[in-house]
């Protein structure tokens, strides 16, 4: 970070935050399915961010490469994301554990019981998603090491609530006790000012890194990114009330009318006694895992699925990690200056 009052001020709201991760920049770089790969995740770190694999509904093999891969590009410190319904969920844990992962964070719901120990037991660092106070501080008694808060603008699977409606009661009663981390719909770096103040030691960012340069999502992905604005993307709607799924924020195309016919078929399914709940809601899961594929990889807009935040209306061209990442400390430097003068 260069010099300058706001460049220095936010060297300071930061600093818990890049001590912990070990950066220089307490922007973690948010776990993108298919997308947060050795690619987009080194660049991050090089450029002095935080990358994150995204695990998914990998394999431990595949993860295992994964991060090999990572440490060829990057000697700086990266995390791994896993889904705490992946069913083998202790062995992507020990795969971590056996390349020294530093930072591990869990998304997907609380951890069942027994992970949040292994993970510590490897040394590793631990953060979590923490989508409504109750369960933010359960998280902290039960001795995670960093929360992460998103709110409901954010891209992929999303919560009920707004990241400034958490952001208000999270940070204040907690944020003295952990690191906490805001994320949804962050797009200009005024806003990660404005968290930063309220406490938060940093911020997490998933839609405004999917058009670097270095990130491997095919070029129909990038260009839907660019042409959509904030409006284009919208939520998945639960048909059935008798299955509740998660929803998920993407571009509006044929695929979110596909998905209202995934959910008929699924809950026809539970009616007939042919599935229980759980695997239900995993054929679910899938379904949209597919359905990312085949957008991010193959580059099917119309029939894939196109998981984008709100701040999409902000991403206007293709540029690479350290140009984006340079930008957007600028703002909140500028930001912070601008304040300091009043
Ligand atoms: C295409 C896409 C895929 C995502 N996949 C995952 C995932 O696999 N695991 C996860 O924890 N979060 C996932 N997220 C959420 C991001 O990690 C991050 O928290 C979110 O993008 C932050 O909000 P923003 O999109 O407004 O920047 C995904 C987001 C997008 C846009």
């Amino acid at each position: 970070m260069s010099d300058g009052i706001g460049h220095d001020r936010l060297k300071g709201l930061m600093a818990r935050g890049t001590e912990f991760l070990g950066c220089e920049v307490a922007i973690l770089g948010g776990a993108m399915s298919w997308i947060s790969e050795r690619n987009l995740v080194s660049a991050l770190s090089n450029a002095g961010a935080f990358g994150v694999i995204a695990c998914g509904a990998m394999t431990p093999d595949l993860l295992d490469t994964e991060i090999a891969e990572t440490k060829k590009r990057t000697e700086r410190p990266f995390g791994v994301n896993l889904i705490t319904m992946h069913p083998m969920l202790s062995e992507l844990i020990d795969v971590c554990a056996k390349h020294g992962v530093s930072h591990v964070v869990f998304a997907g719901g609380l951890p069942p019981a027994g992970a949040i120990d292994r993970v510590k037991a490897s040394g590793a660092k631990l953060i979590c998603f923490a989508p409504a106070l109750a369960l933010a501080k359960k998280l902290v008694r039960s001795g995670v090491d960093a929360l992460v808060i998103e709110g409901m603008e954010a891209g992929g699977h999303i919560g009920p609530v707004s990241t400034s409606v958490l952001a208000q009661e999270i940070l204040p009663p907690l944020a003295a006790e952990v690191p906490i981390f805001v994320a949804g719909g962050i797009g200009h770096g005024g806003l990660i000012a404005g968290y930063l103040e309220m406490g938060a030691v940093g911020v997490q960012l998933g839609t405004r890194f999917v058009c670097a340069t270095e990130c491997i999502a095919h070029a129909n992905f990038k260009k839907a990114f660019i042409r959509a604005s904030a409006r284009d993307a919208i939520t998945s709607v639960q048909i059935d009330p008798r299955l509740p799924v998660i929803p998920v924020r993407a571009l509006k195309n044929r695929e979110m009318e596909s998905f209202a016919a995934k959910q008929r078929e699924v809950a026809q399914l539970l009616d007939e006694g042919a599935v229980e709940m759980m695997e239900a809601q995993l054929q679910i899961e899938h379904y949209w895992a597919g359905a990312l594929r085949r957008a991010v990889i193959e580059g099917d807009v119309e029939t894939g699925s196109v998981m984008a935040g709100q701040s999409v209306g902000m991403v206007k061209e293709e540029a690479p990690v350290a140009e984006i990442l340079g930008k957007l400390v600028e703002e909140a430097a500028h930001a912070l200056e601008r304040r300091s003068a009043a």
